[in-house]
C-alpha cells in the first residue's frame, strides 16, 4: 500500500532509518564552556532529553582553530572536543535516538578576536554587511577579511576531512556538513562574496568547486550514506547570489553524483524572522533535482510541515525553536498537547537556564493520551 507519508511515518535517511520526520535543526547554544569548545554534562542532557526526534543535527561544531567565530561553541578537531562528543553520542544512542553532527567553518564571519588578532579568512576580501562577531566583549562588527591564497584552499578542505575522521571517532552516526547561512562554503558560492578570478571564482562551476571537494572529503571518511549538505539559496542581508536558482540548480546537480543521505534546504515560510521575501523561490526546484532526502527548513509548525510532506516538498521537516522549547515536540506534537513558549534570551547564553530547563510533557504531569500506531495509518 501507498501511503502518503506524513511526520510519523518512519524513512530511510541514507544509512538510517528514522522512526519519524522530524529532524532536530541544528542551533548554537554556546554552552561549550568548560573548557571552551568542548561538550559539558549539560550538552549531553540537552541532546538526551531530545533522542526522540528522528535525527538530531547539533549545533555547528567548528572543524578548526581557524573556522571559529563565536564564542563558547564546540568544536571537532581536539582530543578533549572528541571525547566530550563521544560521551554526547553514547548517551544520545543509549535513549534510543540518532545524531549528525553539524560541521562548521565561518570564514569571513570571525574576528580578530578569536585569530590572535589575525584577520579572518574568505573567498575574497568581502565584508560581510551588517555582520557582528560576539567576542565575549560584546557584539563588535566584522572586518573586511583576507582572502585564500589559492595554495591555502587544500589545508582548508583537509580540515573538514579530519573533522569528518574525529565525527566517526566521537561516535557520530553521520555528518552534516554546513553549507548554509553566509558561511565559509555559502561564502565560496554565492558571487556577493566571492569574486576570485582563479579556479574557485567567476562562473558557477568554480564558486561550486571547493564546496564539492569539502563533500568528496568527508564523503571519503564516512560513507555517502551518512553525510547530508545544508545550503540556504535565499540568501540574507549579508550574502546574496545575483542568480540563487541558477547557482544552487548547479550544486544541488553536482550533488547528485555522490548519493548524499540528504540535502536540508531553508527557505524559511512568510512571516518568519529569516524569510527573504524578495528572494526568488529555489527550495521546489532543488526538490526536482536533488535525487535523495530532501529536508526543509523555516518556520514550520505542526500543520505546514504535514502540509509539506502531504504535497511532497519534502521528505523530512526540520524544527529548531520548537526543539528547543520542547524536549518532547514529537510527542506533543502526537498528543496534540499544548507548546512551551521559547525564551529568546536564553538562546545563547552560557547556564542551565533556558537550554535543559524546558519540562516534559511528563515532567508537567500532562495525561497523555494513548499512543497512536502511526504506521498503520
Ligand atoms: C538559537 C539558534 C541557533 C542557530 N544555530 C544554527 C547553527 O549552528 N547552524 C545552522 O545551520 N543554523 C542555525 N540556526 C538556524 C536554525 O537551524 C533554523 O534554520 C532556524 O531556527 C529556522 O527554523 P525554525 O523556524 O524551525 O526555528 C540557529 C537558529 C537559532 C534560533
Amino acid at each position: 500500500m501507498n501511503h502518503t507519508p506524513h511526520l510519523f511515518s518512519s524513512v530511510q535517511v541514507g544509512a538510517l532509518t528514522l522512526p519519524n520526520r522530524f529532524a532536530m535543526a541544528p542551533m548554537t547554544r554556546s554552552r561549550a564552556t568548560n573548557p571552551e569548545t568542548v561538550p559539558t554534562d549539560s550538552v549531553i542532557k540537552y541532546y538526551v532529553q531530545r533522542a526522540s526526534a528522528g535525527l538530531i543535527i547539533t549545533e555547528g561544531s567548528q572543524v578548526s582553530a581557524q573556522g571559529v567565530g563565536y564564542i563558547n561553541t564546540p568544536g571537532i578537531y581536539t582530543e578533549e572536543q572528541v571525547a566530550g562528543w563521544k560521551k554526547v553520542t553514547d548517551a544520545v544512542h543509549a535513549a534510543g535516538g540518532r545524531i549528525f553532527i553539524q560541521l562548521w567553518h565561518v570564514g569571513r564571519v570571525s574576528h580578530p578576536f578569536f585569530h590572535n588578532g589575525e584577520l579572518p579568512v574568505g573567498p575574497s576580501a568581502i565584508k560581510p554587511e551588517g555582520a557582528k562577531a560576539f567576542t565575549g566583549q560584546g557584539f563588535e562588527d566584522v572586518p573586511t577579511p583576507r582572502a585564500l591564497e589559492l595554495s591555502e584552499i587544500p589545508g582548508v578542505v583537509d580540515q573538514f576531512r579530519q573533522a569528518a575522521r574525529n565525527a566517526k571517532l566521537a561516535g557520530f552516526d553521520g555528518a552534516e556538513i554546513h553549507g548554509a547561512n553566509g558561511y565559509l562554503l555559502d561564502q565560496f558560492i554565492q558571487d556577493g562574496s566571492n569574486q576570485r578570478t582563479d579556479e574557485y571564482g567567476g562562473s558557477v562551476e568554480n564558486r561550486a568547486r571547493f564546496t564539492l571537494e569539502v563533500v568528496k572529503a568527508v564523503v571519503d571518511e564516512l560513507g555517502a550514506d551518512r553525510v547530508g549538505i545544508r545550503l540556504s539559496p535565499q540568501g540574507s542581508s549579508s550574502i546574496k547570489d545575483s542568480d540563487p536558482v541558477r547557482t544552487f540548480s548547479y550544486v544541488t546537480e553536482q550533488l547528485n553524483q555522490f548519493n548524499l543521505a540528504y540535502l536540508h534546504v531553508i527557505e524559511a515560510l512568510p512571516g518568519h524572522p529569516m524569510a527573504q521575501p524578495s528572494a526568488p523561490a529555489v527550495a521546489a526546484h532543488l526538490r526536482k533535482i536533488f535525487n535523495g532526502t530532501f529536508i526543509l527548513n523555516g518556520g514550520y509548525t505542526q500543520e505546514t510541515a504535514e502540509e509539506a510532506l502531504a504535497n511532497n516538498e519534502a521528505d523530512v521537516i526540520a524544527f529548531g525553536v520548537p526543539f528547543i522549547a520542547n524536549p518532547d515536540l514529537v510527542e506533543r506534537f502526537r498528543s496534540g498537547a499544548a507548546l512551551n513558549t521559547p525564551d529568546p534570551s536564553t538562546f545563547y547564553v552560557p547556564g542551565d537556564k533556558g537550554y535543559i530547563d524546558y519540562p516534559s510533557l511528563q515532567e508537567q504531569g500532562v495525561d497523555l493520551k494513548e499512543p497512536v500506531d502511526y504506521q498503520n495509518n
